[in-house]
């Protein structure tokens, strides 16, 4: 059954328009890297759509790899406690690093995964969130590139979850119980 029959869903950003802003965020990132090669970093799982249309929206050298981490243990806060299942399969040292990530909420997971990717030596280390819910962050971090910020509610869709669920879903919507 497709979740969207079972459970409807308020559409908070619809499928043309994330295409359009990752087209143009493909843009912003190649005119900041230049000619150089970029190493793409997917989180998973949330970010794996996202990675998916992003890298087709950069032009020129891409190398991709990614992480596995669980920042939830299935509800819908983040607990703090990030756990690796998952780590890099090649060394980014004097490589020039992006890290592709589904949402910043909290900021917690992405700050962890900053720290342990800075030891490694990248040339550069930036971030590529598609969406940025600064209301609730406990960090100080930002992402380089945001694809949309939203109000402080949990969303699903094109890539997210809940409980595994949702994450076929071509758009993001808010997820009403
Ligand atoms: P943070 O550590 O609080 O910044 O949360 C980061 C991770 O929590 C993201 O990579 C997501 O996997 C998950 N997350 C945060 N907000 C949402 C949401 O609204 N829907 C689905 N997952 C979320």
């Amino acid at each position: 059954m497709n979740p969207t029959q079972r459970d409807p869903m308020r559409i908070l950003i619809d499928e043309q328009a994330i295409q359009r802003r990752v087209r143009e965020l493909g843009q912003e990132i190649r005119a900041t890297y230049g000619d150089e090669p970029v190493t793409a970093i997917g989180v998973l799982k949330g970010s794996f759509m996202f990675m998916a249309d992003l890298v087709r929206a950069i032009d020129g050298e891409v190398r991709c790899d990614f992480l596995g981490v669980s920042s939830y243990q299935g509800g819908t806060r983040s607990t703090g406690v990030v756990r690796i299942t998952q780590d890099l399969k090649h060394p980014i040292e004097g490589q020039h690093c992006l890290v592709i990530e589904d949402i910043i909420d909290t900021g917690l997971t992405i700050e962890y995964l900053l720290k342990m990717l800075e030891v490694r030596q990248p040339r550069s280390l930036r971030v590529a969130a598609l969406l940025d819910k600064p209301s609730n962050r406990e960090t100080k971090v930002t992402a380089d590139f945001v694809g949309f910020t939203i109000p402080d509610e949990f969303v699903v869709g094109y890539g997210l979850d809940l409980g595994e669920l949702y994450r076929n879903l071509p758009h993001i919507a808010v997820y009403t119980p």
